[in-house]
């Protein structure tokens, strides 16, 4: 049966992996974590080029026939290289898809992204959103210190909200119109509670959150047809993890982001060529 190969800088895109996991519960799953080389926020736009390459490469040599990447930076920066180099295997990005729901989503036209360094310097929400819907504002803000917070298991921590806050209130600052806010990183679904209270109360309505895991599953539905839970036949698909490095630590974070046990987790050595 089919695989799909989801690849992300570190855990976070085990957030994309559920999302998946639920919806398609007999899909197989390969996940890859280039824990070695994570952030990929702060990195250049050539070197998580380059990386997304080689983990590509060994979830292709695995048999994955749908290429996920979860990552917002790697998908940001590498989606049209990945495409090209890997041209017989499908490759997803989670950026259109995000881009598509908070277009569907928005009534202002006023749409705000938040993501690492990388994602929002490289204008990849900007484009996506701009090729669907050429006349909506979109104002994106770098938000990278809620990564290690969600990485530190800190959900509902008083420095996480004071955080999020002080971030809302700079985008709120730069467009107060926003009805729309992407959670443009694979780490922002997991403070979905605090993100919604604080952006009610910082732009004074709902602004509706675009969970890009969410998209992500939902564009997977022509390729994974068959695999959904009412018309599954033969219960879960298999679920295989790796990383490029402490695979111990993963796996203890990864309880954050995978509610059920966690299979056995591979440490994997991806020398770069
Ligand atoms: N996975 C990254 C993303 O979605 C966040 C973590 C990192 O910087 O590597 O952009």
């Amino acid at each position: 049966m089919s695989k799909v190969g989801i690849f992300d800088s570190g855990l976070g895109g085990l957030t994309v992996a559920r999302a998946i996991a639920r919806r398609f519960p007999a899909s197989n799953l390969i996940y890859l974590g280039d824990t070695a080389r994570l952030p990929y926020g702060a990195k250049s736009e050539e070197a998580v080029t380059r990386y997304a390459v080689r983990c590509v490469r060994y979830l292709v040599e695995l048999g994955a026939e749908t290429i996920v990447v979860a990552c917002n930076t790697a998908s940001a920066c590498a989606l049209p290289t990945l495409q090209a180099t890997y041209g017989k295997t499908r490759v997803l990005g989670v950026i259109e898809p995000g881009a598509r729901a908070a277009v569907a989503a928005t009534t202002s036209g006023a749409i705000g992204v938040i993501g690492t360094e990388r994602t929002v310097s490289s204008r990849g929400y900007h484009n996506a959103i701009a090729a669907l819907a050429p006349d909506a504002r979109v104002t994106a803000l770098a938000t990278p210190v809620l990564v290690p917070l969600v990485e530190t298991g800190w959900i509902d921590h008083p420095v996480t909200r004071l955080t999020i806050e002080t971030y809302l209130q700079e985008l709120h600052s730069a467009a107060p119109g926003i009805d729309t806010l992407v959670l443009g990183c694979t780490h922002y679904p997991v403070l979905r509670t605090l993100l919604t209270e604080l952006t009610t109360a910082i732009f004074g309505r709902t602004v509706h959150l675009v969970d890009s895991a969410e998209a992500i599953a939902e564009a997977l539905a022509p390729a994974l047809m068959g695999l959904r839970s009412g018309d599954r036949q033969g219960g879960l698909g298999e679920r295989h993890f790796a990383v490029t490095d402490l695979p111990a630590s993963f796996a203890k974070v990864a309880a954050t982001f995978w509610p059920e046990t966690l299979p056995p987790v591979e440490a994997v050595d991806l020398t770069m060529d």
